[in-house]
């Protein structure tokens, strides 16, 4: 496991399942959140830090986690090629990511997306985030996709606009009082520095 960063880590709670469950010689959390990086348990580094800012000053890892920060980012593959760059040879990137289950979908969530964080820049397809990471210089070791339901409260008057709009055919949605449910796909990922991939900008229609 050795070195492990977690990046745009939040309060670590990835970072300290990992370490509950593994043995990792260090733990670095990096976010742009101070109030979150303050709840970080005992024994990991924190850095007050962009993802996009980040340098070799900052150290090379083993093993960098990013669960659910992509879609913050506003370059996810500049983010990724920077975050390959960090491994130490032979490490390992996990990805994790909801995703929408077509393009379809992902445009009509992207929509409304800013429900749940309006901080958000993208939605991303399967597709889209599996291109990203060969544009990336990313090879795919290992993919695990899981259906889940995610929950949307939205605001009154974006429940107007979906009312407005009726049915979505792109979307499985469930509503419950003033909360939908929507259908969407974990993607977890093991990703290795590929050096036949093929690094590049980001490619068109990659997300929404
Ligand atoms: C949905 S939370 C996920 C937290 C953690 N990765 C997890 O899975 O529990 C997204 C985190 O990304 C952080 N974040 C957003 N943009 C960032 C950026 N550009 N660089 C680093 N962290 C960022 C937020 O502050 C937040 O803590």
């Amino acid at each position: 496991m050795g070195k492990l960063l977690d990046a745009g880590g939040g309060s670590g709670a990835l970072a300290a399942y990992v370490r509950r469950h593994l043995d990792p010689e260090s733990i670095t959390v990096v976010d742009v959140d101070a109030a979150a990086l303050a709840e970080t348990p005992a024994g990991m580094h924190t850095r007050l830090s962009r993802i996009e800012d980040l340098s070799d000053a900052d150290g090379r890892f083993d093993t960098i986690l990013a669960r659910q920060v992509l879609h913050y980012v506003a370059s996810a593959v500049d983010a990724l090629t920077l975050l390959r760059k960090l491994l130490l040879p032979g490490g390992v990137i996990y990805v994790g990511q909801i995703v929408a289950p077509d393009q379809s979908a992902a445009r009509w969530l992207a929509e409304r997306a800013s429900w749940a964080s309006p901080t958000r820049h993208s939605v991303f397809t399967t597709d889209a985030l599996l291109s990203l990471f060969a544009h990336a210089g990313l090879g795919l070791e290992r993919a695990v996709i899981a259906p889940h339901w995610q929950r949307l409260k939205p605001t009154a008057q974006a429940i107007g606009a979906t009312t407005h709009a009726g049915d979505n055919g792109a979307m499985a949605m469930h509503a419950e009082d003033d909360v939908i449910h929507v259908r969407v796909l974990w993607l977890h990922c093991l990703l290795v520095a590929d050096e036949t991939a093929r690094p590049g900008g980001m490619p068109r229609q990659a997300a929404v």
